[in-house]
């Protein structure tokens, strides 16, 4: 599978996210994943199954160097303290000595950005992680830590899926050379009952579910962590690499209704600020 580059990692382009999955299910989903050929698992403290992941990897067939793991740290650990003490048990429970990335999870709203950052290199600079990023940043945020701070971050994690417009941060984030990972890259599975996705998939012998996935792999420096927690909507989301979208496809799909966001907390900044 083809990886961005980035900050000295290559990201596999297609990733499992993993959340909502915990326990046996997540394990078992890793683990098919893994046999599937994914090489790229997404998951956060937050979501309470780090555990469930560092079993499914203990026993994977696949060499440590092959596969890329994310996790997060949430947005009331971010005092450098908190954020070691995240990080550690986060390890611990990966059954890893290293994250391939380790991401600002969410942006609080009085948060010490210079303080979260140096403790975030240090822990890169330990090898404890390979790189470092950040995920849910709004523009003014990005470019505090990209212009102010100079964080070298890895990507920024974001909701994006052919219902949702993200292009001011996206042209940033591109001039920037920075990769976006697309969450929620199914609209949290809306997308694969959507009409006008379904008709393009009927097209070329694909699913919507497909077609919304490559729409957003055919663009540079995007990659995309769907979730999925069986074996056949795993192997049917990378085939989604194996399509090819027309003109055509791409016009019906830009033309859709691009104003929904699924996730947006209110602990966080407002995305528009
Ligand atoms: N950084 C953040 O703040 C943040 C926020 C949200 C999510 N994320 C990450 O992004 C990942 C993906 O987002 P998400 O899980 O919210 O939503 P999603 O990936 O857009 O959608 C997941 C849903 O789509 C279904 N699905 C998967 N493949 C399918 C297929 N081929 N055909 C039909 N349905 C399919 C899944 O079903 P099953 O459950 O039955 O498999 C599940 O219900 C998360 O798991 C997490 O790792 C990050």
């Amino acid at each position: 599978m083809e990886h961005l580059q980035t900050q000295g990692i290559g990201l596999p382009r297609l990733g499992l996210g993993t959340f909502r999955m915990q326990g046996d299910v997540c394990r078992a989903a890793v683990e098919s994943a893994l046999d599937l050929g994914y090489r790229h698992i997404d998951t956060a403290e937050m979501y309470g199954n780090e555990d469930a992941i560092g079993a499914a990897l203990a026993t994977a067939a696949v060499p440590r160097r092959e596969l890329h793991v994310t996790t997060k740290v949430w947005h009331e650990n971010l005092a450098p303290d908190a954020i070691r003490r995240a990080f550690d048990t986060s390890l611990k429970k990966l059954r890893l000595d290293q994250v391939d990335l380790y991401l600002v999870h969410w942006p609080a709203r009085n948060m010490d950005l210079p303080a979260i950052f140096e403790t975030l290199l240090k822990l890169k600079e330990e090898g404890g992680t390979r790189a470092i990023g950040v995920a849910n940043f709004n523009l003014a945020l990005l470019k505090t830590v990209v212009e102010e701070i100079k964080v070298p971050i890895a990507c920024n994690q974001i909701e994006y899926h052919v219902m949702l417009d993200q292009t001011k941060v996206a042209k940033y984030l591109a001039a920037k050379s920075i990769p976006l990972v697309a969450y929620c890259p199914l609209a949290q599975g809306r997308a694969a009952s959507d009409d006008t996705l379904a008709a393009i998939g009927r097209k070329h012998g694909a699913s919507a579910a497909q077609v919304a996935l490559k729409w957003l792999l055919d663009q540079d420096d995007v990659a995309a962590i769907p979730k999925a927690s069986g074996a056949e909507s795993q192997r049917a989301n990378l085939g989604a690499l194996e399509l090819k979208l027309d003109d055509e496809d791409r016009k019906a799909i830009a033309a859709l209704p691009k104003d929904k966001r699924f996730v947006n907390p209110g602990f966080a900044p407002a995305w528009d600020s």
